[in-house]
């Protein structure tokens, strides 16, 4: 890459061009796009199980609606991204192989189990949640593709915050019974949903250089702290409450101070080593597995196809 080039593209990106799939960038740029876009309809793809385990024990017909749309919408996002991705010049197959390998990451969060309904509220609420918080201000990323692809994505992620957050004021309203339910799910759901922000400003490697890049518009740590703004009052609302003894307003600076996150925890999990990491990963392969023929015959009759244009 030659300088001038590299100072057209930076003055481009501070001047809030779009960049675009066929305009020069810089590999490294190029690199971190690929890997943070092909993650992120990792994430999707995977975020498919938790909550499709529940599908079929819904506990009335429009909940059992509304989760299948959420995680049909899940699997479109996952699809958009990896669409995203291939116009940086990796292939979707090379990317899913990357997922299947254990090279590529996903997101923390899908890798805790879903133990009782009210987990579909909580993921609901708290993941899409935090998600929003996240994808918000993806939309203006700098690279066109990613960012027209999260417009789509916000779209539905407030649909699915809503059915999550009504699950459970339902809950928090119902009997003795559902509130613990509901307050379970709190507690096992509000430290891994801080978590997804990714690790404290400070030991953010890619921060830097995503910042510069307006791939990134705010820190980790300041996502996180909106979305610990945002969420405390709806907890109190519904009646429930957030396991953190360390929670207080800070009233001089209008923001909840939270107690300190376990990122000892969230090492063992982005290593591989969560409650549920080998289940998520053995599900995706098998599905991988159980898909080949598709595939196979979608390759045969483009081939078909080709060979009869050329006939
Ligand atoms: N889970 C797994 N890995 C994580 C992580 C998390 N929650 N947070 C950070 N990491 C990884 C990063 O990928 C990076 O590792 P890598 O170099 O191998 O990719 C490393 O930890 C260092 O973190 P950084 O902060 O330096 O990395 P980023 O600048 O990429 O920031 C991020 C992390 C904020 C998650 C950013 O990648 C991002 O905004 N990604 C897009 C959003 C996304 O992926 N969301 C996943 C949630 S899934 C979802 O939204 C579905 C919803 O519908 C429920």
């Amino acid at each position: 890459e030659d300088a001038a080039q590299l100072a057209r593209f930076e003055a481009r990106v501070a001047d809030e061009e779009r960049i675009e799939p066929n305009d020069f960038m810089p590999a490294a740029y190029r690199r971190t796009l690929t890997r943070q876009i092909s993650q992120h309809a990792h994430s999707e793809i995977i975020g498919m199980q938790p909550e499709g385990n529940w599908i079929t024990r819904a506990p009335s017909l429009r909940r059992k609606a509304a989760l299948l749309a959420k995680v049909q919408d899940e699997c479109g996002h996952g699809l958009y991204l990896y669409a995203a991705a291939e116009t940086l010049g990796t292939s979707r197959e090379e990317l899913v192989e990357q997922l299947l390998s254990g090279k590529a990451k996903y997101s923390s969060i899908f890798n805790y189990p879903t133990l009782t309904w009210a987990d579909m509220g909580a993921i609901g609420w708290l993941v899409d949640g935090a998600a929003i918080m996240n994808q918000i201000p993806l939309c203006r990323c700098s690279y066109g593709p990613y960012a027209r692809a999260m417009i789509r994505v916000c779209k539905e992620e407030s649909f699915h915050q809503r059915q999550g957050y009504e699950i459970m004021l339902t809950l928090a309203r119902g009997t003795a019974e559902q509130k613990e339910m509901a307050q379970d799910a709190l507690n096992r759901w509000w430290w891994p949903s801080l978590m997804m922000f990714g690790p404290p400003d400070a030991a953010s490697s890619h921060s830097d250089s995503s910042m510069r890049w307006k791939i990134k518009r705010f820190s980790n740590d300041e996502l996180r702290q909106k979305f610990v703004d945002a969420t405390v009052p709806q907890a109190h609302f519904i009646g429930l409450t957030l396991p953190d003894p360390d929670l207080t307003f800070d009233e001089a600076a209008g923001h909840w101070r939270y107690g300190t996150i376990d990122w000892e925890e969230f090492k063992q999990v982005i290593a591989g080593n969560g409650p549920c990491n080998r289940d998520r990963m053995a599900t995706r392969r098998k599905a991988h597995e159980d898909g080949a023929w598709v595939r196979e015959a979608a390759r045969a009759f483009a081939e078909k196809r080709a060979a009869a244009k050329t006939a």
